[in-house]
């Protein structure tokens, strides 16, 4: 079964001939890339050869084995491809990989799970923000899509992600909601200036707001 954040994941990727799956585990999302039409051929990669042969059994399982290409080893080892998919590591292995990598994607897919602040800090020197949205699936994940070019973020689209700002949907409200009652439990106990600044930055964002479905 395919969960809410492998569908969300597939579902931000362009339509693209080549796709790297980079960390694959499961393979689940280069396999759904291809049953979609996102990716004609799939280059799965994994630092783990046990982790990489789930994905071998998967693309077997679904009769795609034509369409897939395995490589055990870290990050895209040297692979060239339209869209480079990282998603479900920290934020700075991400940066790691990207950085570790001679070619410059078109197109990036991120689903980092810490440190993604300094992932945009990084980013948006050669890539432009094209989707930066956080998605509820049983707890909050931050999905982005880049595009090869750059662009200038402000202090707030680093912190708080370019189109959670722009769009305002339920799940950033709901996020926002969230980290205030974290702020509210904090304050409750114990004094920090820090916590009652970011609480009056997370006010000033809700205020007068709605959501957008
Ligand atoms: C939590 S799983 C994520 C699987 C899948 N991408 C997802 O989002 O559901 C992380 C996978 O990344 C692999 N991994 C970790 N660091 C890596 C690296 N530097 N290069 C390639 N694979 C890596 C791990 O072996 C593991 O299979």
């Amino acid at each position: 079964m395919i969960v809410k954040r492998i569908s969300k994941i597939v579902s931000v990727i362009p339509a693209v001939n080549t796709l790297i799956d980079v960390g694959c585990d499961h393979g689940k999302i280069g396999i759904e890339a291809i049953q979609t039409g996102k990716a004609q051929q799939v280059y799965f990669t994994d630092i783990s050869a046990k982790c990489l042969s789930k994905a071998q059994n998967l693309a077997e399982k679904r009769n795609m084995g034509d369409r897939c290409v395995f490589t055990c080893g870290f990050g895209m080892c040297g692979i060239v491809a339209d869209c480079a998919c990282i998603a479900g590591l920290g934020g700075l292995e991400t940066l790691k990989i990207i950085d570790n990598s001679q070619h410059k994607f078109d197109w990036l897919v991120l689903n980092p799970l810490r440190n993604v602040k300094e992932l945009r800090k990084q980013l948006q020197k050669d890539y432009f923000f094209i989707y930066d949205e956080i998605f509820f699936d049983k707890k909050f994940y931050n999905i982005m899509l880049l595009k090869k070019g750059g662009e200038l973020l402000s202090k707030m689209q680093i912190k708080y992600g370019k189109t959670n700002l722009q769009y305002f949907r339920k799940d950033f409200c709901d996020y926002l909601f969230e980290e205030r009652a974290k702020c509210v439990t904090i304050l409750n106990k114990v004094f920090d200036e820090k916590v009652k600044q970011r609480l009056s930055e997370i006010d000033n964002l809700l205020c007068g707001r709605q959501y957008v479905r």
